[in-house]
């Protein structure tokens, strides 16, 4: 009997020790083990059933053999399970673990796009002198963006606008005037604004043309409001804008919003007004268009012209933006080459 227990313990610890490995087979098979020889239909329990054979002085004994045995073959077991699932815990550390001293993957930090620098410049230099940043929608009528600034649906300045219509009365606006309109009908007196904004023509596309650019529109209104402070308004913009040392010069001009209207021209902040090759020999750059409100726009949105004046003025904004960094073709700002657009 002896001999037969030494034989299995044997045998079972050498199945133990030969089930090596770190997964879930290597368990499958030590469980496999467990119930050959410990489970129900196990060897051991087998002999322990066969004790009733045994002479009745010898059995307390061998009964107490079998369950050593049966304890060092789970003992041996549970030291074997503990193995693997370690070895496994281990090998999963191993495949997750993170490597701090590989380089870092390069994070390319986005940032503003031309126009948009153009625009918080703009932004700025008007907030600094009281101005509120307005703004109007895209899809007009036709009242908005024509009639009330004193263009009726006859006129020939209507068609010098190439204007994208959706049906006979909402357009794309074809400038951000119309924002002057809304502003001036909520009623609120003074108006001190700024409207930037994109506008539409249906424009053909080239160096300086696109059917889709920006503006920035300003309006101020109030009582006393003379074309002294137009000019005292713009030449601070300009000088904000383009250097200390910027010109500023009013062309007589028409625009039907403004009575009298003028263009304004800046020294040329490249050869400081002697003519370049940039100002094209003449010394000075086409900046933005202006004028003293006309009556008929102030009376249309219900502003008595008796006891208010105002002046307008409309930039675009494109045209700041590639003077400002010397681009020669306005096409590049919307053309999302980031080699082009990293520079600013
Ligand atoms: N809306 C004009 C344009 O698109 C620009 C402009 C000129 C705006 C004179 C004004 C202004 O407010 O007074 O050409």
């Amino acid at each position: 009997m002896k001999e037969k227990l030494e034989q299995i313990k044997a045998e079972a610890l050498k199945q133990i020790e030969a089930a090596g490995g770190t997964g879930a087979q290597a368990l499958e098979l030590l469980n496999e083990i467990r119930v050959s020889y410990l489970g129900k239909k196990g060897e051991l329990t087998a002999l322990l059933k066969g004790l009733k054979n045994v002479a009745s002085e010898e059995r307390p004994m061998v009964g107490q053999m079998v369950n050593e045995v049966r304890g060092e073959i789970e003992e041996v077991l549970a030291g074997a399970t503990e193995k693997i699932k370690a070895a496994a815990l281990e090998e999963r550390m191993k495949a997750e673990a993170i490597d701090v001293t590989l380089p870092a993957k390069k994070g390319y930090m986005g940032h503003r796009h031309a126009n948009t620098i153009a625009l918080e410049e703009v932004e700025r230099i008007f907030i600094g002198m009281g101005y509120e940043v307005v703004e109007g929608p895209e899809i007009e009528t036709d009242y908005y963006n024509f009639e009330a600034l004193n263009i009726p649906a006859d006129h020939p300045a209507k068609d010098e606008q190439d204007t994208f219509f959706i049906n006979g009365d909402f357009l794309l606006r074809t400038q951000t005037s119309g924002t002057q309109v809304h502003e001036m009908e909520k009623g609120k007196l003074p108006i001190r604004m700024i409207a930037p904004g994109r506008v539409f023509r249906s424009d053909e596309v080239d160096a300086t043309h696109s059917p889709s650019f920006h503006q920035v529109e300003g309006l101020v209104i109030d009582r006393h409001i003379t074309f002294a402070d137009l000019k005292g308004t713009l030449a601070e913009f300009a000088r904000e804008l383009f250097g200390e040392e910027t010109r500023v010069k009013f062309r007589p001009h028409h625009f039907n919003f403004t009575e009298p209207s003028a263009e304004m021209d800046v020294s040329c902040f490249k050869c400081g007004g002697k003519g370049c090759r940039f100002c094209k020999g003449s010394g000075w750059i086409e900046i933005l268009g202006c004028g003293m409100v006309h009556p008929n726009v102030l009376t249309m949105s219900g502003i008595n012209p008796e006891e208010y004046t105002g002046f307008a003025f409309g930039v675009g904004l494109e045209r700041i933006a590639l003077l400002k960094y010397e681009i020669d073709d306005m096409r590049l700002l919307y053309e999302n080459d980031i080699r082009f657009l990293r520079q600013f």
